[in-house]
């Protein structure tokens, strides 16, 4: 283990969606950093311009944008006094990425918006800490094929692919059989069809373990959420799809399992708390002290696992075949769950149209094998336009 002192080298940090839950624990890692070696160098938000300010005010960071153009605006106003550079939309997330002081991105923005910094900042060839998920489902062979290219690297933050990344240390690539994502099942786990039938998203948003931003808290009860991971996986760690598997795990406890070609299955433990694997993503290779609880196995303890029931959760198939094809299936089925996902939120559709929508967008996109990052764009906004005007 190495603990920096203060005075060692920093590690100046961009985070891309502070106002957000991943955001938030980013900065409280920064905060509790004992060694003061992590500095927030950059901040982004979209409209929660009440925190961005505080956050602003707290952690004096070099550069803020802000990429709501009425949000941008106001803040302005708000951060006069203070010696920092205000930016704005997508050219201000690119600049503070870019900037060659800026040493780590954690990359946090929801949805597909967090491609583009994930992007610029690997063209940058920085090192990004990636909680946007999104960014590997829409363009996962693009994105590594860039981070490679650039001499980018990405670190998962992710608490499964944190704790497959971490497990992987145990042994070659060639020595892997396959990975195990560990999921909670969500607040619906154990419920028929016919119960999730009329469930409310007030319902769908209270997650039994984790506490976490709203559109990845409705994929966690339709597991649309493991889903995306799983497409993850396969391109973070470059796996055949027959190697990636999925099994319920109600305590979050282990945050995901490798198993090796004679058997040995290395698992990572600790309680279901975000800030161990955004620090493990922002001072890796070093270990440090985390101010996230610790695993307690002096008090009873108990760890179950189950098979994922695919009938009722649907999108766990969903996300299987998408990762097994590749090429524009991810595009079309992210942008149909985002669309679903706020149709949703809105209670305009039921819980279980969320994946009759992505099932209907991507059967009916153009598939291509291996396409650019602008056939990818297309694909997003014509997934959308077509969840947005799906019928149940
Ligand atoms: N939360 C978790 O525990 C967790 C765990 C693993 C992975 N992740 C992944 O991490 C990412 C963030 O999740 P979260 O739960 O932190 O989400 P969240 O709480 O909803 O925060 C989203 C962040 O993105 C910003 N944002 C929203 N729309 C934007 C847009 N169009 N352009 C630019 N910024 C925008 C928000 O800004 P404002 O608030 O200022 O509007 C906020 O800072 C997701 O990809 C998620 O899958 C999250």
């Amino acid at each position: 283990m190495t603990l920096m002192k203060p005075g060692d080298s920093l590690t100046r940090v961009v985070i891309l969606g502070s106002t957000g839950s991943i955001g938030r624990n980013g900065l409280d890692v920064i905060e509790h950093d004992a060694g003061k070696r992590l500095r927030a160098w950059g901040l982004s938000g979209h409209r929660s311009r009440e925190t961005l300010l505080a956050q602003c005010r707290a952690h004096r960071p070099r550069f803020v944008a802000v990429t709501d153009p009425d949000s941008a605006r106001a803040i302005r106003e708000d951060l006069r006094g203070l010696d920092l550079d205000i930016l704005e939309g997508r050219d201000g997330i690119i600049r503070m990425v870019q900037d060659p002081a800026t040493d780590r991105v954690l990359s946090a923005i929801v949805g597909v918006a967090g491609l583009e910094g994930t992007w610029a900042a690997l063209e940058a060839g920085k090192t990004v800490a990636l909680a946007n998920k999104e960014s590997l489902v829409v363009a996962g062979p693009l994105v590594m094929e860039l981070a490679g290219r650039r001499g980018g690297r990405l670190l998962p933050v992710d608490s499964e692919h944190s704790a497959i990344f971490q497990a992987l240390r145990s042994g070659e690539h060639a020595e892997v059989k396959r990975v195990i994502l560990t999921s909670s099942g969500g607040p619906f786990r154990g419920r028929s069809r016919r119960e999730l039938q009329s469930v409310t998203p007030d319902e769908a948003l209270r997650h039994p373990t984790w506490k976490m931003g709203p559109k990845i808290t409705i994929d966690s009860a339709t597991l649309m959420n493991k889903a995306l991971e799983v497409i993850e996986a396969r391109w973070l760690f470059g796996l055949e799809p027959d190697q990636v598997e999925v099994v319920i795990h109600p305590e979050s406890v282990v945050h995901s399992m490798v198993e090796f070609v004679d058997g040995s299955v290395i698992a990572q433990l600790s309680p279901p708390d975000m800030r161990l694997p955004i620090q493990y993503a922002l001072t890796y290779p070093d270990r440090v002290p985390c101010p996230g609880p610790r695993v307690d196995l002096t008090k009873a303890l108990a760890l179950h696992f189950e098979p994922p029931d695919r009938d009722t959760f649907p999108c766990l198939d969903l996300g299987f075949e998408v990762m097994s094809r590749g090429g524009t299936a991810g595009a079309a089925l992210n942008a149909a769950n985002e669309a679903a996902v706020a149709r949703f939120l809105g209670s305009e559709i039921g819980f279980l149209d969320i994946p009759r929508a992505c099932r209907a967008a991507i059967d009916h996109h153009t598939f291509d094998p291996s396409p650019s990052l602008d056939q990818l764009w297309k694909v997003d906004a014509a997934a959308r336009l077509e969840v947005q005007r799906w019928q149940p």
